[in-house]
């Protein structure tokens, strides 16, 4: 296959692609019900993650009161934090965490892996060299950001799932993140201490049309064929 052989806009999952647009506000009649939203969760959990780590979690923030408290720090979330039917705050393990001495990968490895001691030493020695050789991840600060990269997988499988259920979404970074961490914490299980946040997204049915989309075109984003 080359540049002048690659053919889009074919594939029915483009159909949701073509949906999914940064939704500015939504119309806060309209509610995502129980089984929609059950959907878009089962795909984040479904999620690749790098080791397979799963070193995310997610608040979800319906209280209108702690939206209020939310709203002068999101500032690239104004329309959408009032109007949501649904808003996701995405949190990553921080990179102490992520320690292959500490105490949580050997227990997320045995309990939830369910691998054998052999493995699970294999597993932690083969971290160790990633984070401290091979990806240069040795510092907490550097831990915290690639588990933040993992957790941008899930924020994209929930929006193309809600997309291909007809919901609308907006993904949000617009925000003081230490200002929103101290904020949120003590809230929905959030604690700031052991999870950062990575990203908001917000979840609903759209107020206004999508506006035209502009995008390169297709084959610019391949910068060659080795
Ligand atoms: C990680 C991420 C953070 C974003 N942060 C914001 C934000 O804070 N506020 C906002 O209105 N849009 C935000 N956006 C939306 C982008 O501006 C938007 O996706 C981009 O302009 C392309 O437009 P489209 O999504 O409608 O195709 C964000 C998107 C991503 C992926």
């Amino acid at each position: 296959m080359s540049n002048t052989t690659l053919k889009g806009a074919q594939a029915p999952i483009l159909e949701a692609f073509h949906f999914r647009h940064a939704a500015k506000s939504f119309d806060p009649t309209r509610k995502i019900s129980d089984d929609d939203f059950g959907t878009i969760v089962e795909a984040a959990r479904l999620s690749p993650t790098s080791f397979g780590l799963e070193a995310w979690r997610m608040v979800v923030v319906q209280n209108p009161a702690l939206r209020n408290e939310l709203l002068p720090i999101v500032w690239g979330g104004q329309g959408q934090i009032p109007t949501a039917s649904h808003l996701v705050v995405l949190t990553v393990l921080r990179g102490d965490r992520l320690n292959p001495q500490g105490e949580h990968l050997p227990a997320f490895f045995r309990d939830i892996r369910k691998m054998p001691e052999d493995r699970v030493s294999w597993m932690l020695s083969k971290l160790q060299g990633f984070f401290d050789r091979e990806f240069h991840l040795e510092t907490d600060a550097k831990r915290t950001e690639w588990a933040a990269r993992q957790s941008y997988i899930v924020l994209g499988n929930m929006m193309t799932t809600a997309a291909s259920l007809g919901i609308d979404s907006c993904a949000m970074e617009g925000f003081d993140r230490d200002v929103l961490e101290a904020k949120l914490s003590g809230h929905g299980g959030y604690d700031q201490a052991t999870h950062g946040i990575a990203c908001l997204v917000a979840f609903g049915y759209r107020a206004k049309d999508q506006s035209p989309r502009t995008r390169r075109p297709l084959g610019d984003q391949v910068i060659g064929w080795a």
